[in-house]
């Protein structure tokens, strides 16, 4: 995205974005892989499942979505009178991605009925071909919901589709697609990690690999990570998730350490998503102002798509989640 520097200083942002949010009854929603200055910013904070609550419940006219694509698609889904933006057009998913429409269909048609369970990233278009949509915070129990003998196909995360087959002892059929930041994380530099802090437990997104599963104290969502981080005895964690999460875990739990899990590549200690980490502060504010990128949604997909999440948020409502 070529943008011209607005000329504020970086304290400046606050105050502006603050008051253009009032001026036009604006929300912002941030997932917790955004930097900290957006995170401190926004009006709530939280992992997908939250995100597309939130967005579902809000009085607002517009939505400020400070995530990636298909977050903001998603709240256009459920909100279609309102007005969605999201600061960066170029913060897509690399995971969403991996999930193309065109071969997700004609995967669809060789395996007819089959129940669709789609995890939330993925495009608009692969949502209005699904019957259930699933976050990391509902995708057991969505699943455990229907009969052991129901024919699944689970796309696109053949990380957290592999973990939900070993947890509940299913064979869905699985999209074989993954994101490339939980993909990267690297066993043999965790395993030194755990020589240096022998206490710590690790704490892994069930997008990560299965030989790192394996070993984790914990696996769960962003916010199921957040949540067993402040209530377990232990002080000291190693975090296999994007590195964003870091900032919510630290001011909860200001006494204990968090140790962000390192990638293959060694010149990085930690792992950050590239597409979270193009929205700034400068964007958000430029967003909010110019009102643009503004995230559409053709309005028969939006309708077919529509169904598969309200599907997933009635559930998860019953479920208490
Ligand atoms: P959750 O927000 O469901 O934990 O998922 C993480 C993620 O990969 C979002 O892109
Ligand atoms: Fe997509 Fe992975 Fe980034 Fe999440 S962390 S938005 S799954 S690329």
């Amino acid at each position: 995205m070529n943008i011209k520097t607005s000329g504020l200083k970086n304290t400046d942002y606050k105050q502006a974005i603050e008051k253009l949010k009032s001026k036009k009854n604006a929300i912002i929603l941030a997932h917790y892989y955004q930097t900290n200055d957006i995170q401190d910013i926004a009006d709530f904070v939280g992992d997908s499942l939250a995100l597309a609550q939130w967005a579902s419940r809000t009085q607002a006219d517009v939505i400020v979505l400070c995530g990636v694509h298909f977050m903001g698609e998603t709240a256009k889904i459920l909100c279609p009178e309102k007005r969605v933006f999201i600061p960066d057009s170029d913060a897509g998913c690399s995971l969403a991605d991996s999930c193309p429409v065109d071969q997700f269909e004609a995967f669809l048609a060789q395996y007819p009925n089959h129940t669709v369970i789609s995890y939330v990233n993925t495009s608009a278009a692969i949502k209005a071909l699904t019957d259930v949509v699933v976050t990391s915070t509902n995708a057991y129990q969505i699943v455990e919901s229907f009969p052991k003998s129901m024919p699944i196909i689970f796309g696109p995360d053949r990380n957290l589709g592999n973990y939900i087959n070993s947890i509940t002892g299913r064979n869905m059929v699985l999209w074989d697609g993954a994101c490339h930041v939980h993909e990267q994380f690297s066993i043999e530099r965790i395993l030194e990690l755990k020589k240096t802090y022998p206490q710590a437990s690790v704490l892994a997104h069930p997008e990560c690999k299965s030989a790192l599963l394996k070993f984790a104290d914990h696996i769960g969502s962003t916010s199921s990570l957040l949540k067993f981080a402040v209530t377990s005895p232990a002080k000291a964690f190693i975090v296999a998730t994007e590195s964003g999460i870091l900032h919510e875990m630290q001011k909860q739990c200001p006494d204990k350490l968090f140790i962000p899990a390192p990638p293959n590549d060694s010149t990085c200690a930690c792992n950050e998503c590239s597409f979270m980490r193009l929205n700034t502060m400068e964007k958000l504010y430029r967003c909010l102002r110019d009102e643009t990128p503004e995230i559409i949604v053709d309005e028969t997909v939006r309708q077919k798509a529509e169904k598969p999440i309200r599907r997933m948020l009635e559930i998860s409502n019953r479920l208490g989640l």
